[in-house]
């Protein structure tokens, strides 16, 4: 068969798949090793989708009579899956570096944010900035993302509050999404903090009675798709009860439920996600034992934030019992003014020195475990045929280099692909 396709990746030392075999998830013992083809070939067509990955001399057989819009010579490379971020708060003006400091001379997260700063601080910043601003600064973090090569980002909003910046926010991210190259999951994150002079509940009756409302209207319009719901369940932000109200009611529009949870103060947010059908629970620092078995048994996936922890200095998440027990373990930078992070190579670092995650393990946590994070793992994730093209191809005869070197993934990234097509070159 002769025909056109988009882009012919040529003899590539590995194709690090991830899987093989349509996995939405990997767990357990299916972590212990990855897909991964040595000496091979991979083809991405004009649809944008993977037509074929095997051996190389197979690949140049069956395209021989073919011809590509791109072809790239991989040898002594590796090809990876786009990397998938599945947790960041990446729309906002209030940069807060002088927190930073204060974190450091020993304040505490919550310290800072009783005292009006914290999230309070970068909604009163994102609510005078413009739409362009935000959007502005925006893309630049999305560039940046996507440099170390992410290609699929959990988006929230979340620095508004009131209707009118939550919506701001989210034109925002869907304005990028319709744009590209990187593929987004819009998450609606009104209660991130219970804005000042209102109870928790009375935040909660505002946004199920108003914000949810609205949303609801205007993706029946076309004009905003969101993706997840989520909350800052947490003592002192919104208690368990105010918790299961907004994300029952976020469900009710179709909503996938994805929220933080247990992550400064036990809460078990762990055991309301699993019961409510949570696609993902964020953090997790101080969830217990039963929530972990909770959330092994309805498949709602922990999302680790090793930034988080690093930062804060917390203690680390249990990703070890978590892993153990059958969790499905993902990855996210939690980027935000907090912890400001846009590298998943170096997040994969760190949840290996600090939660002691093998390599595969953390490499399958920001594919295709956090592209099931986000209910895409169907098209994104892992290399397989007819999934969306979207790889990097690190100049390393090993994949495991990307995680190694803390910090190198400048270095070492060489190209950036999304739906076959170069997004990024060095
Ligand atoms: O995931 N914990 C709540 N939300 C963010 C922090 C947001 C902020 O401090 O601005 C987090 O770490
Ligand atoms: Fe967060």
């Amino acid at each position: 068969m002769a025909g056109g396709h988009r882009l012919l990746l040529e003899n590539a030392q590995q194709v690090v798949m991830v899987c093989a075999r349509g996995e939405r998830f990997l767990a357990r013992d299916a972590l212990h090793s990855l897909a991964v083809l040595e000496g091979a070939s991979l083809v991405v067509g004009t649809d944008g989708f993977i037509k074929a990955i095997g051996r190389a001399d197979a690949i140049q057989t069956l395209f021989s009579e073919e011809t590509f819009e791109e072809r790239i010579d991989c040898s002594g490379k590796c090809i990876l899956p786009g990397l998938v971020d599945a947790h960041t708060h990446p729309v906002w003006a209030g940069e807060r570096v002088h927190e930073f400091a204060m974190k450091l001379a020993g304040a505490t997260y919550m310290e800072i944010h009783q005292a009006g700063g914290g999230i309070n601080f970068t909604v009163e910043h994102t609510r005078q900035a413009s739409e362009e601003e935000l959007f502005c600064s925006f893309q630049q973090r999305l560039q940046c993302m996507m440099r170390a090569g992410t290609t699929l980002v959990e988006c929230k909003s979340g620095y508004g509050l009131n209707l009118e910046t939550e919506l701001k926010m989210l034109r925002v991210i869907e304005r990028a999404r319709r744009q590209g190259p990187i593929s987004i999951s819009a998450t609606y994150c009104g209660a991130h903090s219970v804005p000042k002079g209102k109870t928790a509940t009375e935040a909660a009756d505002e946004i199920i009675n108003n914000h949810l409302p609205k949303l609801k209207e205007l993706g029946s319009r076309g004009e905003i798709h969101v993706d997840n719901i989520d909350v800052f369940c947490e003592k002192g932000v919104f208690d368990l009860n105010s918790t299961r109200r907004i994300l029952q009611s976020g469900k009710d529009l179709g909503l996938q439920i994805n929220f933080h949870g247990d992550e400064l103060h036990p809460m078990k947010a762990a055991e309301l996600g699993a019961e409510l059908g949570a696609q993902a629970i964020s953090h997790l620092e101080e969830v217990s034992d039963e929530g972990i078995a909770a959330m092994a048994t309805a498949r709602s996936s922990a999302v680790l934030l090793p930034t988080t922890a690093y930062m804060l200095r917390l203690k680390q998440p249990r990703a070890r019992k978590m892993l153990d027990e059958g969790v499905i373990v993902a990855l996210g930078s939690d980027f935000n003014p907090n912890a400001y992070c846009l590298s998943m190579p170096m997040v994969m670092h760190l949840a290996c020195v600090n939660m002691r995650m093998s390599m595969p393990e953390a490499l399958a946590a920001a594919t295709i475990n956090a592209a099931y994070a986000l209910g895409k793992s169907h098209t994104h994730g892992s290399l397989e045929v007819g999934k969306q093209g979207d790889l990097i191809i690190i100049n390393s005869s090993r994949w495991e280099h990307l995680i190694y070197q803390f910090g190198g993934h400048h270095e070492l990234i060489e190209y950036v692909i999304a739906k076959g097509k170069v997004i990024y070159k060095k």
